[in-house]
């Protein structure tokens, strides 16, 4: 009964959908559609030919497995979890193609069939898909150890210079090697500490380019919001990894330069494109083949974040080998001079290179996005920016800057961007998990090798979880946290921030301190107007990510004495 599909959207009824649809969608869809009659016509051969092949009954299958694994067949005999009915060999591929983009397809079955884990068979990987928090902890609290894994994709594969780095990498030596690199030596309290000042100029770098940008009261000036939060992310985590905000010529504005938007951008690019859905990472027989372009354009985004990082890399390598180098000054130099027990180097140059493009990566995303969500809303809610605003007034008065020792005491500004982790997240999915056993999750059975996905949006916004779940309510973080600090962590998995587990997050100070400063800065800096020709936020979501569909853009006004905006330094 298991592995009966609940649900039966055939292929073909998918594409009549998509021919008789309007010419637009055909024309935006015709690649999408090429593709899919390519694997309709490989799928009809395959399927002819396991027609052909003598099928086994299913009770016979059941009744060889409990005979083979005794106790193990609980896990073999409970049915799989519902899910759209697979085609042979290629499971429900073609409809991922089809109906793009696959989280959004994927969502929607779930909702109509009124399942909260659901399982998509996509070519042989079974991939579950959870958006219940009870059933989110039954996965990486309670078996926690059989879902320690990452799955091999082109994306990971190519982004971590294949699996040396530690979010990425399956499980195994080199994820634990990596792993207890990162907690010993580059994501600790003592380095926390070390880093506090590059975090705090640049901070103030952004204050100072807000002002430059809101160009001292000029009504015509702009800010995208988004352009501001992003640059400022990645000027801190290259300060914190290169000890510096440009790879080019200093800006005397603090803005990025050319190399500096090729930097975000490639590293945006880059985050789109994992674990993206790519028709190879499935059916690996189709790999260099690139049917969805995935290949080319995770290869070129790869080489644009190589070719900036790489000049550093190997120069400062060169620096310490030479002895040239004495004195460590960020991420870069603590992973080239880190030593084994024999005394000799612990990483080669390519290991450092994987995990400095993987910290990039994790540091950029998630603090720009909340904010910039945080402020959109805010936007339509005068309210609880008013809140916010006070809540800064009160707890710094107005001669100083916000800093990061004020961070205890913003519960409300926290609370804030708590909401828009939950309501707003980054990316539909939790980076996945992978089953290294058969399993039972929910009742269901859960097969060695799938993929589990915790669905963001899914825990955030379940309404059996969240009262008026797609209102933007800060407060119902402020319950919970009556004499207590409101945290960014959620270790319920109601939501996804930093998850949990073996491998959750090992960044939460640092990632709550980029994302404080970030949205204090900007709320205690400046007041924030609509442009004129607005009368409210559009707060659609982008189709194609979880994004703000349109980049916030807003007038900004310096509401601080003047002296209080820096200078900025040229780093
Ligand atoms: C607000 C900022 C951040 C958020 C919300 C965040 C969130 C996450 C999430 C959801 C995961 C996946 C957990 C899972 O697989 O269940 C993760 C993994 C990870 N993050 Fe972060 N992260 C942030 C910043 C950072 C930063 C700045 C770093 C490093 C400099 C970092 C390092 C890592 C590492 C090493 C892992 C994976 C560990 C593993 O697979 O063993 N994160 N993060």
């Amino acid at each position: 009964m298991a592995d009966l599909p609940v649900h039966h959207p055939s292929v073909m009824e998918a594409m009549g959908e998509a021919v008789v649809g309007t010419s637009s969608f055909l024309l935006s869809n015709s690649a999408a559609l090429q593709q899919a009659l390519l694997l309709v016509v490989v799928t009809f051969i395959i399927c002819l030919a396991v027609r052909l092949r003598p099928r086994r009954s299913r009770r016979t299958a059941m009744t060889k497995l409990k005979q083979q694994h005794g106790c193990a067949a609980t896990a073999a005999v409970a049915p799989l979890p519902p899910g759209p009915a697979p085609w042979p060999v290629v499971g429900s591929v073609p409809e991922m193609m089809v109906k793009k983009p696959a989280f959004r397809w994927i969502h929607l079955m779930m909702k109509e069939m009124g399942t909260d884990i659901a399982c998509v068979h996509l070519g042989p990987v079974h991939v579950v898909v959870i958006t219940c928090p009870r059933i989110a902890r039954e996965v990486l609290k309670k078996q926690d150890a059989n879902f320690t894994s990452r799955p091999l994709t082109f994306a990971s594969r190519t982004f971590s210079g294949g699996y040396r780095s530690a979010v990425l990498s399956p499980l195994g030596d080199q994820w634990q090697k990596m792993r207890r690199v990162l907690t010993s030596e580059i994501i600790c309290p003592s380095r926390h500490k070390w880093l506090h000042d590059k975090r705090s100029d640049e901070a103030d770098n952004l204050t100072r380019y807000v002002y430059n940008l809101a160009a001292a009261g000029n009504s015509s000036s702009i800010v995208d919001v988004r352009h501001v939060a992003r640059h400022y992310c990645g000027n801190v985590i290259r300060r914190l990894v290169f000890n510096r905000r440009y790879f080019g010529k200093p800006r005397p504005d603090g803005g990025p330069g050319l190399l500096e938007v090729q930097h975000v951008d490639a590293v945006f690019a880059s985050l789109g494109l994992l674990y993206a859905f790519c028709i190879s990472d499935y059916l690996p027989w189709l790999l260099g083949l690139d049917l969805d372009g995935h290949e080319k354009a995770v290869k070129e985004a790869n080489a644009t974040v190589n070719r900036l990082h790489d000049t550093v890399i190997d120069e400062r390598w060169r620096q310490w080998k030479s002895g040239e180098r004495q004195e460590p000054e960020d991420f870069l130099d603590v992973l080239i001079t880190l030593k084994d027990d024999g005394g000799n180097p612990l990483l080669t140059i390519e290991e450092v290179k994987a995990q400095l493009q993987e910290i990039m990566f994790a540091a950029m995303d998630n603090p720009s996005n909340a904010v910039e969500w945080t402020l959109a809303e805010m936007m339509n809610q005068p309210e609880t920016m008013k809140k916010a605003v006070e809540e800064i007034d009160r707890v710094l008065g107005r001669d100083r800057l916000v800093q990061e020792s004020d961070i205890p005491q913003l519960n409300y500004v926290k609370a804030c961007i708590r909401e828009a982790f939950r309501l707003h997240p980054v990316a539909p999915f939790n980076v996945p998990h992978v089953a290294l056993a058969d399993t039972t999750i929910a009742g269901y059975r859960v097969p060695k090798g799938s993929h589990v996905l915790l669905s963001r949006t899914g825990l955030g916004r379940n309404p059996r979880v969240w009262d008026e779940p797609l209102r933007f309510r800060s407060e119902r973080h402020m319950v919970a946290a009556e004499g207590t600090d409101v945290s960014l962590t959620e270790n319920e998995l109601r939501f996804i921030s930093f998850s949990t587990g073996r491998r959750g997050c090992i960044a939460a100070t640092l990632g709550t301190a980029m994302s404080v400063m970030l949205l204090g800065r900007l709320l205690q800096g400046f007041t924030w107007t609509k442009p004129a020709s607005v009368a409210s936020i559009d707060l659609s979501e982008s189709t194609h990510d979880t994004f703000l569909a349109k980049p916030l853009v807003l007038h900004a006004h310096p509401r601080l004495p003047m002296h209080l905006y820096p200078t900025p330094t040229a780093t």
